[in-house]
């Protein structure tokens, strides 16, 4: 049996197709221990990306991870109402799954978040696949956060890549330009995983035919989720595939996949009301001299992998639900 060397991980997401497979990998790799969870509005509502987060736990078979409802409302304004045309009314597609009888804890994800940081410190590795408010509060509930945390790794931005909200900006940082620019301005080892990454990583029609002929429940649930989540992406690549922002930001947390050109540079965000409000504006100059270090840089921007995304995403998830299996069968 291989001995599982995994390091503390806190989940802030807005459950979400892309995020269920970020949430389905860190359950499924040996490299990884959630510890807690916190959501946020962004796909859907903080609440109901919060039941969506239980009810796949559940099936799961993960009943005791916390989950804790974080902020509603971005920054500045109000929250939109989600994305039902990207991620279904429900936020996963419309896929119907069975209700867990957990609810979510009486914390805030921010306050999950520091207390988890408290109880890990030193150790605790975030991964920030919605917008960034609940992480902007935390880092005001504890300042001493960007000390306690190991490494931050966030889904979100656009480098050089066109936006996916307006010409420049990307989901995740437009729906709270000033949560993110705190949060990018912290003093801690943050990891950008932006649309210049995630759009070139795509998850085919052949791989959703492999989760659908598993016989977990997770792994069904997911495929039929991504029918849906391919429906929006079709009219973008021209065939029934996705981009997998939120599950390779979680593989990029756990070291599961080789990077091929990721430099660390300087990153700011646009905050003002402008054209480019929300966009991530990274100092991507050293590109013509190979990247030398660049003096006040800690932003890690993934730009390319060494490798293909799927075949890791679906060969984890798989490993993990076949000895599932191995364990639950008799001995013969
Ligand atoms: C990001 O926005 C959300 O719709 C996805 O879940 C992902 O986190 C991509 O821009
Ligand atoms: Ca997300």
């Amino acid at each position: 049996m291989t001995q599982r060397t995994a390091a503390p991980f806190y989940l802030d997401c807005d459950t979400g197709i892309d995020d269920a497979l970020a949430l389905a990998y860190l359950l499924a790799s040996p490299r990884a221990e959630l510890v807690g969870i916190g959501t946020v509005s962004g796909n859907i509502s903080a609440a109901g990306g919060a039941r969506n987060t239980l009810d796949l736990l559940s099936l799961a078979g993960h009943p005791d991870i916390p989950v804790a409802v974080g902020a509603h409302d971005p920054q500045v304004g109000t929250f939109h109402g989600g994305a039902p045309h990207v991620h279904g009314d429900n936020g996963i597609g419309g896929v119907d799954l069975p209700t867990s009888d957990r609810e979510p804890i009486e914390a805030t994800a921010a306050e999950l978040l520091v207390q988890l940081a408290h109880q890990h410190a030193g150790e605790l590795r975030v991964v920030a696949i919605g917008p960034l408010t609940n992480i902007a509060e935390a880092l005001r509930l504890e300042p001493k956060l960007p000390e306690l945390v190991a490494e931050i790794t966030i889904m979100g931005g656009a480098a050089m890549a066109p936006g996916n909200i307006t010409p420049v900006a990307e989901a995740n940082i437009a729906n709270d330009p000033e949560a993110a620019a705190e949060v990018l301005a912290a003093s801690w080892n943050v990891t950008l995983v932006p649309l210049d990454v995630t759009m070139t990583n795509v998850f085919e029609e052949s791989h959703r035919q492999e989760l659908l002929a598993s016989e977990h429940p997770v792994s069904q649930a997911l495929g039929e989720m991504l029918g849906y989540y391919f429906g929006f992406y079709i009219d973008i690549f021209g065939r029934a595939c996705s981009a997998m922002h939120d599950p390779l930001a979680a593989a990029i947390a756990v070291r599961g996949v080789e990077l091929a050109v990721a430099p660390t540079v300087r990153v700011a965000v646009d905050t003002t009301n402008g054209p480019s409000r929300g966009q991530t504006v990274c100092d991507l100059r050293g590109l013509y001299a190979g990247f030398p270090a660049q003096s006040g840089a800690r932003c890690q921007v993934v730009l390319e992998l060494g490798e293909d995304f799927a075949p890791h995403l679906l060969g984890t998830m798989q490993a993990a639900w076949l000895s599932e299996e191995q364990v639950a069968a008799p001995v013969a």
